[in-house]
């Protein structure tokens, strides 16, 4: 949705670009070229002896004379086959190499962009780029500009060679070359055109199956399934069409391709006939002008596809240098230290924030103070900017007025990377990794001791894992054990506590909980409190009890802050607000 407001810049440029990458492998490029250079070179030999064969053993019946021309073109075609050998091997070890390098260098940049970037790109745009954009690139990288110095120059020489043979006859075939060519263009150009629709439409198809698998427990409760077995079905015949038209369009242009050089030869063959007749050339000679002239359809017809390849992979370096180019806005001032522990005071000071998609201000003038050790509750109606503010204090988004700070300092001159370490969070949905728990818990601290990881566990009443099938080397996930949302609540806890954060920010971490799981939740949230300075979200009665202070959000400002009971006592909007909740989670 966003790409046709990202800038444009001139296609070639990002391509030029690209060298960055090419030069780690510019011996192989060499070695590439010079390969596929001398292997057509030597096949373009080959038609010279014969020449030398009809004109001498053949025409004067000398046999012995065939057995060196015999050996020396049996020669060149071995040494053919191994250069295409060398040149596919070496080519496959480049280019997956390039690809890989703009692949890692991408993949890094995309976890380095803030979040308000992938709030605004499609997961499906960035990952075209790093599949399909990238393999098109290297496409053109390993194969495309090397065929192109490599087809212009067997041209050139070759149309030489049949000049030398026999000019008239000569123009003749370099005329002929020219509707191959633009045959070549359109058709590579409709088949591209083709492919890419071809792609979209898998690409829509997939991502109707994979919602519908997704979203099978609500497609059957409002008993959807024929409406999204009719979607599949039009989208699967839309794609059966297409894939139709491109079939019928390499089919049409097939022959159009065998016409011309066929027509050719037989104009070649008539002429060439007369003039032998008239001794203007030899036999051999005629053998050799045929043979030259038969090398020239592959390099001719795939010039066409190569340029169109060339103009993908301009393309596609756009896009791939669209994400590069994006600047991360949320970086280490200038100055930033690095600060190994902190107290735990947390304060927010005039703080305003708004979502660069919209004008209007999510958060106006917000002054909070939280001290060390202390919990504070943030309630608020759905959508007062609950999530947005805790969002803050990670830096996940940066505040667009006023400040927050650590001990006094502004968290925009703590090291990203320190302050990540001091502050911990855990979201309302407990995003959990296809991986094993272990990875899950150590996600923010790989280093983290066993001793430290029993420790977030035992805290988090997250002991269970210890009882799963493999206990922490057990896999969960998409392609693991599934846990219950409870079990997945406690596990983001553990990791939210792991390496003994000095701020948490816990967003929520009730929600989706039934009461029963929710008490033991709970009794784990408390124990976790009491070592950190916390700011959490709330939104049933029973979680408030768990804060010192609570703080009333409302249309993105804080208008009340005190203890629950005072709250409950005067503020009849406070009391809605929760009241409110109560309701939602009994109504559930
Ligand atoms: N990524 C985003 N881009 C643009 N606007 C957003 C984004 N996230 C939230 N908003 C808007 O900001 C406002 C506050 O949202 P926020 O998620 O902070 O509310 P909340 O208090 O956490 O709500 P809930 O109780 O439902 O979780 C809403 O109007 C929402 O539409
Ligand atoms: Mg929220």
């Amino acid at each position: 949705m966003s790409t046709g407001r990202l800038r444009r810049r001139s296609s070639l440029h990002s391509l030029w670009r690209i060298r960055s990458y090419v030069r780690p492998y510019a011996h192989q490029m060499l070695l590439m070229t010079a390969a596929a250079g001398i292997a057509v070179g030597a096949s373009i030999v080959v038609p010279l002896i014969t020449r030398s064969v009809v004109d001498g053993p053949i025409s004067h019946g000398d046999r012995s004379g065939l057995v060196p021309l015999g050996l020396l073109a049996l020669a060149l075609g071995v040494l053919e086959a191994g250069l295409v050998f060398v040149r596919r091997w070496v080519q496959s070890y480049a280019a997956l190499g390039m690809e890989t390098a703009l692949r890692d260098d991408l993949y890094a940049k995309l976890q380095g962009l803030p979040v308000a970037f992938h709030d605004k790109w499609q997961t499906g745009q960035l990952l075209s780029r790093a599949t399909t954009d990238l393999s098109t690139i290297r496409r053109f990288l390993s194969f495309g500009l090397v065929f192109l110095i490599i087809n212009i120059a067997t041209f050139v020489t070759v149309i030489a060679l049949l000049v030398h043979l026999y000019a008239p006859l000569a123009v003749l075939v370099a005329a002929a070359a020219v509707p191959l060519f633009l045959i070549s263009r359109n058709l590579s150009k409709a088949y591209l055109d083709t492919s890419r629709r071809v792609q979209d439409q898998q690409g829509d198809l997939a991502t109707l199956v994979e919602e519908s698998a997704v979203g099978v427990r609500v497609i059957r409760s409002f008993g959807r399934r024929d409406h999204v077995g009719h979607q599949f079905r039009s989208g699967a015949r839309t794609l059966h069409d297409s894939a139709v038209d491109k079939a019928t369009l390499v089919a049409r242009f097939w022959s159009l391709f065998d016409l011309v050089p066929s027509v050719t030869l037989g104009g070649v063959l008539l002429l060439g006939s007369l003039a032998v007749t008239e001794d203007a050339m030899s036999l051999g000679d005629l053998v050799a002008f045929v043979s030259l002239m038969l090398m020239l359809v592959w390099p001719i017809e795939s010039l066409g596809w190569i340029l169109a390849n060339a103009q993908e992979a301009m393309t596609a370096a756009d896009r791939v240098y669209d994400v590069f180019d994006t600047e991360s806005e949320i970086v280490d001032r200038p100055g930033a230290v690095d600060v190994g522990a902190a107290e735990g005071h947390l304060r927010f000071e005039g703080v305003g924030f708004s979502y660069a998609s919209s004008s209007h201000p999510v958060l106006r003038r917000v002054d909070l103070e939280v001290r060390p050790g202390e919990t504070l509750a943030i309630v608020g109606v759905t959508g007062s900017g609950k999530t947005t503010l805790t969002s803050l204090v990670p830096r996940l988004y940066d505040v667009t007025a006023g400040r927050i700070t650590l001990d006094g300092r502004d968290i925009r001159d703590i090291r990203l990377t320190s302050l990540r370490r001091l502050v911990s969070s855990a979201f309302e949905d407990a995003t959990l990794f296809s991986s094993s728990v272990r990875d899950n818990l150590t996600l923010g601290h790989s280093d983290a001791s066993e001793d430290e990881v029993s420790e977030a566990l035992e805290i988090a009443q997250a002991t269970f894992v210890h009882d799963l099938p493999w206990g922490l080397d057990t896999r969960i996930g998409e392609q693991g054990l599934s846990l219950s949302g409870g079990q997945r609540q406690r596990l983001a806890l553990a990791r939210a506590v792991l390496g003994r954060p000095s701020v948490l920010v816990l967003d929520d971490p009730l929600s989706a909980l039934d009461v029963h799981t929710e008490s033991l939740v709970e009794e784990a949230l408390r124990r976790v409190l009491s070592r950190t300075t916390a700011l959490l979200v709330v939104h049933r009665p029973s979680t408030v009890a768990l804060a010192d202070r609570v703080a009333l959000l409302e249309h993105g400002t804080i208008t009340a802050v005190g203890t629950h009971s005072e709250l409950m006592e005067t503020l009849p909007s406070y009391r809605a607000v929760l009241s409110q909740h109560a309701e939602e989670v009994t109504a559930r």
